[in-house]
């Protein structure tokens, strides 16, 4: 038997492979964030990508040697997570790279002396594969490195050429194996190297990377000849601890040890149960570090997958007995273990575990509340006769609550119903297109966006003046009335005018247009509203008040002043409410839209939860302290990588270009921002929060007023509760005590009424036992009754058993539409009386559905004229019974 080296834990490991590599002049870069600056992959798969372009020659770092311990997550296996001894959503690579530097003879050697002699793998248990014709590997392998020719496998395509996805660097492959002996393997007769059981273990991939895959799928040679090799950690510490599967090694079995402690099953007990740990170790380690880089959950991209990998683990956590919240208690487990390899996450550690509580609490609820709109919904098709849940309401449960269609299936499966799928699809990708159509796109730029683009090239774009100038001289290039060119405008005529230059601000970055006038000696126009074509034409949006205008004249464009002032206040005051969101909640608020116009802001931004009412006022604090420290606003104009150093808040997702706008209020807010703004806060004069809600998973909106209109505002709220504080008589100061006074009272004389309206129901059911005949003998009293709500009808049944001792009681009560249906047996004839099964039969006369206990029933009618026939079908199947 050949013996381990087991002195090695996870750290020391990551730690030697660096260390081997530094001697060998690489540098060691740490580890990119999962979210990939590269837009065609959602994560980092791999250690290569973060130098993808270094890869394609379209950067240079300065070197041309690397190696890193790269956090990944892969997605494609997730079904396999758990139920194999080696998949992961969530997983460290370790990598060398060579750019145009060394190449297959340094980048082989060097991964079998680091195998055999650092980690101390004994080489007889180690195998080679190589890609099909790759005979300089084959060489290398043989001759250099003294590997036996009947050790190294030649693999196609599938297995020995890596691809970093559909586009991008790639390259034939050849990979390090380790035998782990037949007791690991399936057994086949045909088992061997490239079978997908886990007896040869793939340990190290080493691609040689020399070519780039384009769109059409062509492979185009790279100008240099490159290295990218991954070896995985996890499995690599399996093999050096002796364990025989990853979830095993000391970074990872602390996580399922703690879970154990939570839960009354023991790991190891029972195969279901252990590929539950399994999940949960992995779902946990995958969402601490997918929140330490900024993802929230969300019902789309990457915070779609965290919320799957949180719902999932949480899922596989009731499996395992876990009822209450625990996740979140496992996010501490994580840190502790690789804190020593990413120390950010010490200071987050609040932070993610909040998140993923409140996603914990969330599903919770979610998985409650849902459940009971699902038996509702199930109740009020039943009435209607209805075994189809229609799409609609099945994406109204979806976008309402929350409730996953799955979930939703599985419960109408469990009471026979179908679910109409195309029709929730159909509701999905309408919201969606609605969702896109609230993006901000100018009618006008949507109509005809052609006719801008060929302006654009031939004028050029607007030369924007506006942020230190209220007004200039400015040429009158083009007009276009209803989308077509045109050479005037006359008096009372609409049309889009485009000027040279423009004092204008065009709306862009949620901040609206301009507004103001052009003039000529005898003509004006009034422009209402300002956009941007492409990023430089001005589309001035007007009418002619007076005179006429023609292309070609020279004009003076004047904005107006309040307009741009009420606009730049909201604007500024934008800023200090994100400060302020910041300080409050803390430094995971991210910008996600904003709105600012001269009456209103909207600030959209990341945060798990809605905001309590304490927080909100805290921030609305805030935001007027800082104004009434009147603070300067400073605006000034660096290159990108200079303001993100220096901690101005870029807006994700935004491109910027290289030299970009800062603008800074006093020492409280830095933001990259191309938008027009006061010169001190204090000329805000007040800030009001008037909103806080949520508008998709993990992003909430707070919409406020700033300057005149939050003082507006807060005269009309005064006049309101002057008028009513005069209505009930008493002050302002007392009204709320009033109110809540008013309110019990009509609580209480509601209960009084509902209790009289009951009273009366059952003196009126009272007379009905005159209607009791005897059928098969049973005492069955079979009516219609009228002006009955649900509740009371229930109490009339009961009143109505309990009179006739014996019996059957089967009450009609016809509503505006349909009719409502309760049935009650008795308890010593439900033996031979079925109340679920004879409503059945009643409802199915008058169109409906319904159920119930042996005892008692209801149900729902269409039909109201076909009542008795009803009756007949129940008298019937009591005479049989
Ligand atoms: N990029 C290759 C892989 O992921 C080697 O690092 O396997």
């Amino acid at each position: 038997m050949w013996e381990l080296n087991r002195l090695f834990s996870v750290d020391q490991i990551r730690q030697s492979f660096l260390d081997f590599f530094a001697e060998r002049s690489s540098q060691i870069e740490p580890s990119a964030s999962l979210i990939p600056v590269d837009p065609s992959i959602l994560f980092t798969i791999a250690g290569m990508v973060p130098f993808k372009k270094m890869f394609l020659g379209l950067e240079n770092k300065g070197y041309t040697r690397a190696a890193s311990c790269q956090r990944c997550i892969r997605t494609n296996d997730l079904d396999n997570v758990g139920r194999t001894a080696r998949h992961h959503t969530f997983f460290e690579m370790l990598g060398n790279f060579s750019f145009g530097d060394y190449f297959k003879p340094d980048a082989i050697r060097w991964g079998w002396e680091f195998i055999t002699e650092v980690m101390k793998i004994d080489p007889a248990r180690l195998w080679i594969t190589i890609y099909t014709d790759d005979d300089e590997a084959y060489r290398i392998w043989k001759d250099e490195v003294g590997v036996s020719p009947g050790r190294i496998v030649r693999l196609g395509e599938e297995d020995n050429f890596w691809r970093m996805g559909e586009t991008g660097p790639c390259g034939p492959c050849s990979e390090i194996l380790i035998d782990l002996g037949e007791d690991r393997g399936c057994g086949k007769p045909t088992c061997a190297v490239g079978c997908d059981c886990d007896r040869f273990l793939e340990l190290w991939n080493l691609v040689f990377t020399q070519y780039d895959c384009r769109a059409d799928g062509m492979l185009s040679p790279l100008p240099m000849r490159n290295i990218d090799t991954g070896l995985g950690l996890e499995r690599l510490a399996s093999v050096i601890q002796g364990k025989d599967n990853n979830y095993e090694i000391d970074n990872i079995l602390p996580i399922i040890e703690y879970t154990a402690r939570l839960s009354n099953i023991r790991y190891k007990q029972d195969e279901a149960s252990d590929v539950a740990w399994k999940v949960i170790a992995d779902h946990v380690r995958a969402a601490t570090f997918l929140i330490s880089d900024g993802v929230f959950p969300a019902n789309e991209g990457r915070g779609y997958v965290l919320r799957r990998l949180i719902r999932r683990a949480i899922q596989n956590g009731r499996k395992l007995g876990l009822k209450n919240l625990f996740l979140f208690q496992l996010v501490g487990v994580v840190v502790d273990l690789m804190k020593r390899a990413y120390p950010e996450l010490v200071e987050k550690r609040e932070h993610i575990s909040q998140v993923v509580k409140s996603e914990e609490e969330r599903f919770s609820e979610t998985l409650e509340i849902g459940s009971a709109k699902v038996t509702e919904l199930l109740d009020s098709l039943r009435a209607k006769n209805i075994d189809t849940i229609p799409g609609i309401e099945a994406f109204k449960l979806y976008d309402t609550y929350g409730f996953p269609l799955d979930l939703t299936r599985e419960i109408a499966h469990d009471e026979d119903f179908k679910i109409d799928v195309a029709g929730f699809e159909q509701a999905l990708a309408e919201q969606k297109t609605r969702a896109r159509g609230a993006t901000g796109f100018s009618h006008e730029e949507a109509e005809n966006p052609e006719i801008y683009g060929t302006i654009l090239t031939e004028i050029g774009p607007t030369e924007f003046l506006g942020y230190d100038n209220g007004s200039c001289r400015a040429r009158l290039l083009r007009i276009l009335h209803d989308n077509k060119e045109v050479s005037r405008l006359t008096e009372g005529q609409e049309g889009v005018l485009l000027l040279d230059r423009s004092p204008f601000y065009a709306e862009s970055g949620g901040q609206r247009g301009d507004s103001g006038s052009l003039r000529g000696a005898d003509s004006q126009v009034l422009i209402t509203d300002v956009h941007k074509y492409g990023g430089g034409l001005f589309l001035h949006l007007g009418k002619v008040t007076h005179g006429i205008i023609d292309a070609g004249m020279d004009l003076t464009a004047e904005v107006d002043a309040g307009h741009r002032q009420a606009t730049a206040v909201n604007h500024t005051a934008t800023h200090l409410l994100q400060a302020a969101l910041r300080k409050v909640l803390g430094n995971h608020i991210k910008q996600s839209g904003s709105l600012v116009t001269a009456t209103r802001l909207r600030f959209d931004f990341t945060h798990p939860a809605a905001l309590h009412e304490r927080e909100l006022k805290k921030v609305e604090e805030l935001v007027n302290e800082w104004i009434r420290a009147d603070s300067e606003v400073n605006v000034s104009e660096t290159s990108y990588d200079e303001a993100v150093k220096s901690g101005a808040l870029a807006f994700f997702g935004e491109k910027y270009d290289q030299v970009v706008r800062s603008v800074s209020v006093g020492e409280v807010s830095t933001e990259l921002c191309g938008g027009t703004h006061c010169r001190r806060s204090g000329e805000i004069g007040l800030f009001k929060i008037t909103s806080e809600s949520g508008i998709a998973a993990g992003i909430r909106r707070i919409e406020g007023l700033a300057g005149y209109p939050a003082w507006q505002k807060s005269v009309e709220e005064e006049k309101i509760l002057h008028g009513v504080s005069g209505l009930l008589g008493v002050s302002v100061h007392d009204l709320e005590e009033k109110v809540a006074k008013l309110l019990k009272e009509i609580k209480q004389k509601d209960k009084l009424l509902e209790e009289l309206a009951t009273r009366q129901a059952l003196s009126a059911a009272g007379d009905l036992l005159d209607r009791v005949k005897p059928v098969n003998e049973v005492k069955c009293l079979m009516t219609i009754v009228e002006g009955v709500n649900a509740k009371q009808l229930r109490s009339v049944v009961d009143d109505l058993k309990n009179r006739l001792g014996s019996g059957l009681v089967l009450l009609f009560a016809p509503r505006d539409e349909g009719v409502a249906i309760v049935l009650g047996v008795t308890k010593d004839l439900t033996g031979r009386l079925n109340a679920g099964k004879l409503i059945a039969a009643a409802a199915q006369v008058l169109g409906g559905r319904g159920g119930g206990r042996p005892d008692f029933a209801q149900a729902g009618g269409k039909d109201k004229t076909k009542i008795p026939q009803a009756m007949e079908a129940v008298e019937e199947l009591i005479k049989q019974s």
